[in-house]
């Protein structure tokens, strides 16, 4: 889908979740490879708007679009809205998440729905509306590091994220030839709201290359998938190698 210089000069990218943290990052850098960018908000509001004044100032065109992904109706709506205002759009990031505290034993029904609806639920409704345009385009899903082992003390989060590792599966074939779809999954990049660098010091011994990674990690990686035109269904674990001791817990 790019050209031989690959840049994403032409494209428009819609990013969910993207005021502020890791969406906030990811468009940035897709504004800086020369995409329009979609950003996609929930109560972002005070924040999305300088978002949207750094991509302009960056020389792109930027359109922001608030939506509660928890409800199926306003995920439909969210690209009715992107496509009405950019014409087209070429990139679905599917960032956008909650991350509850529970386990398998407490989790609530309603939390589960919701991890559901904006992890997966979402992610699908986006993903087909984008190829139903009939274009090339090319899709990243954000998932976690732990998502092929285990992570007890975020039950619904991790349910939710293995229907997305499996929804990045069955999308990279039915929506082959055209349509590319792809993973990260983040490992010690962020620390959790409410918790300072120290949270990523302390844990920065439970992966193998014993450091925790930043922003620039997992957008120089959604970029390396959206530029190769040979890959889809992956996952590139951004995570220092953590997910390979496959450890339950820490
Ligand atoms: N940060 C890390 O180190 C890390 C580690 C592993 C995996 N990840 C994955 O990487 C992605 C980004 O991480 P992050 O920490 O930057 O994410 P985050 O801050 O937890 O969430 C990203 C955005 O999701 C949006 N969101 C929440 N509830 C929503 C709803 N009901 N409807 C629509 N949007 C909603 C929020 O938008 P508003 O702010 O506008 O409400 C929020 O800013 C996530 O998918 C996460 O699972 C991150």
């Amino acid at each position: 889908m790019n050209d031989s210089n690959n840049s994403l000069i032409g494209k428009t990218a819609l990013v969910t979740g993207a005021a502020r943290r890791l969406g906030r990052a990811t468009a940035l850098a897709l504004a800086r490879a020369g995409a329009d960018v979609v950003v996609h908000y929930h109560t972002g509001a005070a924040e999305v708007q300088t978002v949207a004044d750094e991509i302009t100032a960056l020389g792109r065109r930027a359109w922001t679009i608030p939506a509660d992904l928890r409800d199926a109706s306003q995920a439909e709506s969210l690209m009715d809205q992107a496509l009405q205002k950019s014409g087209a759009v070429d990139i679905l990031i599917n960032n956008a998440s909650i991350f509850p505290s529970d386990s398998v034993l407490d989790l609530s029904p309603e939390t589960l729905a919701d991890a559901v609806a904006i992890h997966a639920t979402a992610p699908l409704i986006l993903s087909r509306r984008l190829a139903a345009q009939g274009r090339p385009g090319a899709i990243v899903n954000f998932l976690d590091s732990r998502v092929e082992d285990y992570d007890p003390t975020h039950a619904s989060y991790h349910l939710s994220k293995r229907m997305l590792l499996a929804l990045t599966r069955m999308l990279a074939v039915e929506l082959a030839p055209r349509i590319a779809v792809n993973a990260v999954a983040p490992g010690l990049i962020l620390p959790p709201d409410g918790q300072d660098d120290s949270y990523l010091r302390n844990l920065a011994h439970t992966n193998p290359l014993q450091r925790y990674g930043n922003s620039r990690d997992i957008t120089d990686a959604v970029l390396f998938l959206l530029r190769s035109e040979f890959v889809t269904g992956q996952v590139i674990f951004v995570d220092g190698g953590r997910h390979l001791k496959g450890k339950t817990h820490g």
